[in-house]
């Protein structure tokens, strides 16, 4: 081998004079056991007592209930040899009995104050229910809204992945790793896995260098910044080379050039399935690849379990690479409190969806809904309304709202919208709800009469359509984006009557929606909100306050579109759409020699950033001080945003950069700021940014991290297209 995995230069691990004793005892066995992870309900319970007995394993993922949990504690710690403590780990991806919109919906809030506050709940819930660490946050940027995964990521771009992702790490973990109501984070999955090719999920993954490091790997470096206690290596293969026996983005990157001091879990199975990828011929191959690489422990397969100690006792792998890896899983078990406190006390009164605990994650409903359209003012719906027809089957489905990854929340916990509608208007207004179809995928057209009749009677009819939760999430990938079933003819049928129709979508990753769009007056984006989807999109709706979401991601027009992504390279032949005027017979005609398509627009449906509130806002004043600053130092971007409308309202104000010539091209634009404000009607503030030169450093051509002098262009508006613009310069 030309790079030996344990030449890359690391900083030593924290020396905590308990784990060392311990480890100064262990048998290479006792070792690797400490690096493996065992489901805790798939396999025999009994085999899962008696290998945790002989110090066979060093982590549980999905325990199942808080007694099972101590019950194998007490083996680990009464029972096995040296007494070490396991540490319990589970999906706890966006709440655990309070679930809060899915990730992407939370990444639309663009509030990461909130986002911390929810993640700070989820570990709350979880760790009353002896759940020591999450797999979250999932940080994989994602670019491709085919994917399932989607759902779980904080959307496309990187600055918003790394603030989102770092406020989870802050939330879950605390300021204290040993109060028991925080809980370890887990950044995955490391690396380059939201790039699956088609957006087929588990499927490989090619980037350059220079891409990864500056896209892919960015957020995963904020959440190390953050202290993120581990990190989770991906499925996919990354380059030819399989994220979970990555060398390069593992030992070399993450170990070497971060000083990430964690652990590095890998995904399910992914070490035993680089047999099927092609690149180890057996187990015992596999563990030496990444161990080598530079995982720490093993989730679900067996291969460090069976090999490791033959690996070492025959000089085929240096025990210095077993004890890192040790040393880390037993390092986070320390700084977790594990040693002092191995057992879950049943707490004396849970908190478990408390009052409070609603109120946020109504709020954060609220704040995660998207406006898209809101033609003629028809929303927030009027006070004189009398007559409301509710249709779609997700205006009343408490399970389907929760969303993906979320199995410890209830639907007899959830609130939906139709609950929440009846709720607030009571007697002021007639609801009639009528699905219309039984579920969001079915073709059946049964209820379509009854749902038209309904509509036919009322002032306004509220259409709830989209995703039911399990077409989104981990292999929930998709060919087509439209609405499923024959919700879209429903829709259709419904715009006959004239009725004027607000559409609310609940899904799980962005629809191409823009024919239904036209059938409606409004259009809410409302992801999947979680248990208080329903009081939060009221609140909306009903005008308690204003929409502020802004999309994570960009919505294309058509499926033929992906990738579309705002942070494009300019190319040589920038898009001009138009190529699609050019007239029969003309075949040298030069118009539309671009980089664009001849059947539809460059422009996306919906850009990034975008979201509709019920004022506007005004943007101006725009200036940087200094016009010129040494690399090394910062500019302050600054602009007078006014609320230019009649009704008070939130607006995420957004400050886009484009680096105008660099060594390596650079993105049309690139989010490097983001603030949310309140503005009563006329009233105007100043927002302020801060932007060092070091935000403006991307991977140069060697891949080391570069910061060029040049001609900065800065945009502030409500959107990635903002037109607002001044320039600055790095000397
Ligand atoms: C597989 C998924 O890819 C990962 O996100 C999850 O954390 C693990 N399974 C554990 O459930």
């Amino acid at each position: 081998m030309r790079d030996p995995a344990h030449q890359h230069p690391t900083r030593p691990l924290l020396r905590i004079p308990q784990v060392e004793r311990l480890l100064a005892q262990m048998t290479l066995a006792e070792k690797a056991g400490q690096m493996s992870q065992y489901p805790g309900r798939r396999a025999d319970p009994e085999q899962i007592a008696e290998d945790i007995r002989q110090g066979k394993v060093g982590s549980i993922l999905n325990a199942g209930t808080l007694e099972r949990r101590n019950e194998l504690q007490h083996i680990a710690v009464e029972e096995s040899r040296l007494g070490i403590p396991l540490v319990f780990g589970r999906d706890v991806i966006h709440g655990y009995r309070t679930a809060f919109p899915i990730p992407l919906g939370q990444a639309a809030s663009f509030d990461p104050i909130l986002v911390e506050r929810a993640a700070a709940v989820a570990a709350r819930e979880a760790s009353e229910a002896g759940i020591d660490w999450t797999f979250a946050p999932m940080v994989d940027i994602s670019r491709d809204p085919r994917w399932g995964r989607v759902a779980e990521s904080c959307g496309e771009d990187p600055f918003l992945a790394s603030e989102l992702g770092a406020a989870m790490v802050r939330g879950f973990q605390g300021q204290d790793l040993r109060d028991p109501t925080h809980i370890a984070a887990c950044a995955k999955h490391y690396a380059g896995y939201g790039a699956a090719e088609g957006g087929k999920d588990y499927n490989s993954t090619h980037l350059p260098e220079q891409l990864l490091r500056e896209v892919y790997l960015a957020p995963f470096r904020a959440c190390v910044e953050a202290g993120v206690l581990t990190l989770m290596s991906a499925f996919n293969d990354l380059n030819g080379i399989p994220a979970s026996g990555n060398e390069l983005t593992l030992r070399r990157i993450l170990k070497g050039e971060w000083d990430f001091l964690g652990v590095v879990v890998s995904d399910w199975a992914s070490m035993r399935e680089m047999i099927q990828h092609g690149i180890c011929t057996d187990e015992r191959e596999v563990a030496i690849q990444a161990l080598r690489a530079g995982v720490d422990l093993e989730m679900a397969s067996r291969c460090y379990q069976q090999h490791l100690p033959e690996l070492v006792e025959s000089g085929v792998v240096p025990p210095e690479l077993v004890d890192d890896a040790a040393r880390r899983v037993l390092n986070v078990k320390h700084q977790l409190g594990l040693f002092d406190l191995p057992y879950a006390e049943t707490p004396k009164s849970s908190v478990a969806v408390c009052a409070e605990h609603r109120e946020l994650a109504r709020q954060a409903a609220r704040e995660s809904a998207v406006l898209l359209k809101n033609e003629q003012g028809i929303l927030p719906l009027g006070k004189d309304l009398r007559r409301l027809a509710v249709i779609g089957p997700l205006a009343d489905d408490p399970q389907e709202q929760i969303g993906c990854w979320a199995f410890d929340a209830r639907a007899e916990d959830s609130v939906t919208l139709l609950d929440a509608l009846r709720d607030r208007l009571r007697d002021a207004v007639t609801i009639e709800f009528a699905p219309g179809i039984p579920d969001c995928r079915s073709s059946d057209r049964g209820g379509f009469a009854e749902a038209v009749a309904a509509a036919r009677r009322a002032e306004v009819v509220l259409v709830c359509l989209g995703e039911i939760a399990n077409m989104s999430g981990e292999a929930r990938c998709r060919a087509f984006l439209d609405l499923p079933g024959v919700q879209t003819d429903l829709l259709r049928e419904l715009s006959e009557t004239e009725t004027p129709i607000v559409l609310v979508v609940m899904a799980g990753r962005p629809l191409v929606i823009g024919a239904e769009c036209k059938l409606a007056r409004a259009v809410l984006y409302a992801w999947h909100g979680g248990t208080m989807a329903g009081p939060g999109l009221a609140d909306v709706l009903l005008g308690d306050v204003a929409p502020s979401g802004k999309l994570p991601v960009t919505f294309p027009r058509t499926v033929g579109q992906i990738p579309i992504y705002y942070a494009h390279k300019n190319t040589g032949r920038p898009p001009q759409d138009d190529g699609k005027r050019i007239p029969t017979g003309t075949p040298l005609d030069p118009r539309g020699m671009n980089s664009s398509y001849l059947d539809v627009e460059a422009s996306p449906e919906f850009p990034f950033g975008f979201g509709l509130s019920y004022t506007t806002f005004d943007y101006d004043r725009l200036s940087v001080s200094p016009l010129r600053t040494p690399v090394g130092g910062s500019v302050t971007v600054t602009a007078r945003v006014t609320n230019a409308g009649r009704l008070a309202g939130d607006e995420v104000v957004q400050l886009y950069v484009r680096d105008l010539v660099g060594s390596v091209t650079r993105p049309v634009r690139e989010l490097k700021g983001f603030t949310r404000v309140h503005l009563a009607p006329g009233e105007s503030t100043q927002v302020e940014f801060v932007v060092t030169s070091q935000m403006l450093a991307f991977p140069g051509r060697d891949m080391s991290s570069t910061t060029e002098s040049g001609k900065f262009q800065v945009f502030v508006g409500g959107d990635s297209r903002a037109t607002l613009t001044t320039e600055f310069e790095l000397e």
